[in-house]
């Protein structure tokens, strides 16, 4: 008899749902061990945890290709692990990359500070027009990187065009989803070829591990997990049981955080001290069109631009009481981070004013708490400026 295809809360949970023997404990142990007993004579290979084999890594790196609808998944050190690792797999000296010029600064320092010296060439393209993406490519490119949605001013884009060009050109197009998750967004669907998650984030949820994930095809997948056993990235276990852990209610935050996400974005919206909302749902986000049409659900993460500039946010910041001030996203707890301190900290102040980015732009990553309390708590920081 077929199986019903399980829908992805069921997935996130259980995996792929195989039989249990009896006594099987129902909260997987963590095998905290970096070695395990080998047949004598065996020439199978054996179990390390360096090698990504262990049974906490193999678990969620199966449920994570399950979410994603990939042949394969493996989860390593980091999201930056990832995407180095993804791209050491693709590329080669003597290769050009052509990357979206919107992507997150870490990853933006590993093309133009380190890939140089390998002997691979990046070029930055605005990612909005495919005509863009066109007019850069060179004979020697061989692959397009980009993120979608984007960090802060939550641009969404459409994958099938890019994909299309991809595939007539022969390139890998390799998709960063932390944003938005399998839940709201499944790159492989839309014609990509390789998705990497910095698993820090929303896969893990609760902001108490670093990690990176990839998912692809076999073939491509075999390339990573090569690299990751000789670059030393593998996932410490009690991280993996943590994230597994973590990933069970993925489905169930990611509806939290869009319906979260949509109230505070439309509150915003009707403030006075505020500018300028960049949240796909709302209907004056220039792809609400696309969002619509492309995602499950619009997610947590919100860019608002305070009128008061610098000082109105530094003012706003100290008064928040249970939204804290701190970088990354994706967990239970709402944070709010300021780009120009952060992810845009390389660029002058003209030049964020020319991204989209005016000092005055504060980037929320709304958890899990009432929405009602972090409107009360945005309220009274705003009667501050
Ligand atoms: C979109 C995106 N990709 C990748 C990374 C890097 O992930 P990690 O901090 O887990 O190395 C981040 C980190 O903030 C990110 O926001």
């Amino acid at each position: 008899m077929k199986r019903r295809r399980l829908g992805l809360s069921t997935r996130a949970i259980h995996g792929a749902a195989d039989a249990r023997p009896d006594w099987t404990p129902i909260a997987p142990p963590v095998y905290q061990s970096s070695t395990f007993t080998n047949p004598v004579g065996s020439t199978q290979e054996v179990l390390y945890t360096r090698y990504g084999n262990n049974p906490n890594q193999l678990s969620i790196a199966k449920r994570l290709a399950l979410l994603e609808g990939a042949e394969a998944a493996i989860f390593v050190a980091s999201g930056m692990g990832a995407v180095a690792l993804t791209h050491l797999a693709v590329l080669r000296p003597g290769d050009h990359l052509l990357s979206s010029e919107w992507i997150y600064g870490g990853v933006h320092r590993l093309f133009t500070q380190e890939f140089g010296r390998l002997g691979i060439d990046v070029s930055f393209v605005n990612p909005l027009q495919t005509r863009s993406w066109k007019r850069a490519m060179r004979k020697t490119t061989r692959a397009i990187f980009l993120e979608t949605p984007t960090n802060p001013l939550m641009r969404v884009l459409d994958l099938e065009p890019i994909a299309a060009l991809c595939k007539a050109e022969g390139l890998a197009l390799i998709v960063d989803s932390t944003f938005a998750t399998p839940v709201n967004f499944r790159p492989l669907e839309h014609g990509a070829d390789i998705v990497i998650h910095s698993a820090t984030k929303y896969l893990n949820g609760h902001s108490d591990v670093i990690a990176g994930a990839v998912a692809g095809s076999e073939a491509l997948m075999e390339e990573v997990r090569k690299l990751m056993w000789v670059w030393g990235q593998a996932l410490d276990p009690m991280a993996a049981w943590l994230i597994e852990r973590g990933m069970k209610t993925l489905a169930v935050r990611m509806e939290r955080h869009n319906n979260t996400g949509l109230a505070v974005a439309e509150w915003c919206s009707k403030q006075p001290a505020v500018a300028a909302v960049h949240y796909p749902g709302l209907p004056t986000h220039p792809d609400h069109e696309t969002a619509k049409r492309v995602l499950g659900g619009f997610g947590g993460m919100l860019g608002v631009e305070l009128k008061g500039g610098e000082r109105g946010t530094e003012r706003f910041l100290r008064a928040l009481r249970i939204a804290a001030h701190a970088p990354s996203l994706g967990g239970v707890e709402t944070l709010v981070s300021e780009p120009r301190l952060t992810s845009h900290a390389g660029l002058t102040p003209e030049q964020r004013a020319r991204a989209g980015i005016p000092d005055g732009f504060l980037r929320f990553s709304l958890g899990l708490e009432d929405a009602d309390d972090l409107i009360a708590d945005f309220a009274q920081a705003l009667a501050q400026l």
